[in-house]
């Protein structure tokens, strides 16, 4: 059931509903999530359930402002707190250490939580109507099965989800960044990047006042930073504009393979190639790549060519979701 998110009844019933242990979908400025309390782990055991995602992965811990942040966490270390007050509300998630005996499902049995304040209006009315109710911090992974591509519309999730599951999804439009939030793990000694997004690394680097770390052996799991993810059902290759410019020229003008290219530079001559055109900007294709991937799965192609962004750090987010797309 889709309802309108900026409606007061119907964040008044998806607020109860989430009070009473149920789940409800909801639109962020990077993509819609999958909410549930994130104080009851009964509640979050069906998010799980749900995405058909293995419960050892933890979820991020949605709160309306820093304050709500200090029930989750055990302390908020000097860097987070310098990042909370730079990018909050924002596309900007947290990691720190989990105050004891909270949100221990949610965490996925972890010693540190993620914490992020999501700034869409939609999202805030929420996180606030719960609140009133008792409810501290919303669980709300990416609202689509382990592994497929985030949904950046109300009509995506409800596409994600069998038709006779009477999930509710508040409907606030299109997700204005489109790709999932930066994630900067500040629960040890130094600051880790674990997942790009659209905030330039120079600029998280720039608050925290020294250089962020590569991911080691000992960082915490991500899924979203598995190899394989965030993939389509087409198999994606991804390509310099050289190598797409030969394989297209290989092809043939009669090439009839099912075949879609998402490219910048190049539009393949012959009818039977679908074609998108990525745009110039990284901000625009970011806003755009996960629904013109659903989008080219619908159209039934088997094969997507996507050229390869530019390799400057604007385009790090969508980089890294296009890798991990054609690694699937
Ligand atoms: O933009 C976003 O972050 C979206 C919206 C809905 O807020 N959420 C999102 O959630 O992308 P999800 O679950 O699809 O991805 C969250 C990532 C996962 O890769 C997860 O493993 C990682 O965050 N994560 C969460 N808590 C963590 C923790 N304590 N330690 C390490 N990684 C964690
Ligand atoms: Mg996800």
């Amino acid at each position: 059931m889709i309802v309108p998110g900026t409606e007061a009844s119907a964040l008044a019933g998806a607020a109860q509903a989430i009070a009473a242990g149920g789940l409800v979908a909801f639109p962020t400025e990077t993509v819609y999530g999958l909410g549930a309390r994130a104080d009851s782990d009964a509640a979050v055991a069906r998010i799980f359930a749900a995405k058909g995602r293995p419960s050892e992965h933890p979820l991020i811990v949605h709160v309306a402002d820093a304050e709500g942040a200090a029930a989750f966490a055990a302390e908020i270390s000097p860097m987070a707190r310098r990042l909370m007050e730079s990018f909050w509300p924002g596309p900007l998630t947290v990691i720190v250490r989990r105050r004891e005996g909270m949100a221990a499902a949610a965490a996925g049995g972890q010693d540190t939580i993620g914490l992020r304040c999501p700034a869409h209006p939609v999202a805030q009315a929420l996180l606030r109507a719960c609140a009133a109710l008792g409810v501290p911090g919303l669980a709300a992974p990416s609202a689509n099965r382990f592994g497929r591509v985030s949904p950046t519309t109300a009509a995506h999730v409800r596409a994600e989800f069998d038709e006779h599951d009477p999930l509710r999804v508040l409907d606030g439009g299109a997700c204005e960044i489109g790709i999932e939030s930066s994630i900067v793990d500040c629960s040890r000694a130094h600051a880790v990047l674990l997942r790009p997004g659209v905030i330039e690394r120079a600029r998280i680097e720039a608050v925290l006042g020294e250089p962020l770390r590569e991911r080691d052996d000992d960082a915490p799991r991500a899924s979203g930073t598995l190899d394989a993810h965030y993939a389509p059902r087409a198999k994606v290759r991804l390509m310099s504009a050289a190598m797409l410019r030969d394989a297209l020229a290989l092809l043939g003008p009669q090439a009839e393979l099912g075949l879609a290219v998402y490219s910048r530079t190049l539009r393949p001559a012959g009818a039977r190639v679908v074609f998108r055109r990525m745009p110039d900007s990284a901000r625009a294709t970011a806003h755009e790549l996960f629904a013109v991937l659903r989008e080219l799965d619908t159209s039934g192609v088997a094969l997507i060519w996507a050229e390869q962004p530019p390799d400057t750090p604007d385009w790090d987010g969508v980089r890294d979701r296009l890798q991990r797309a054609a690694a699937a």
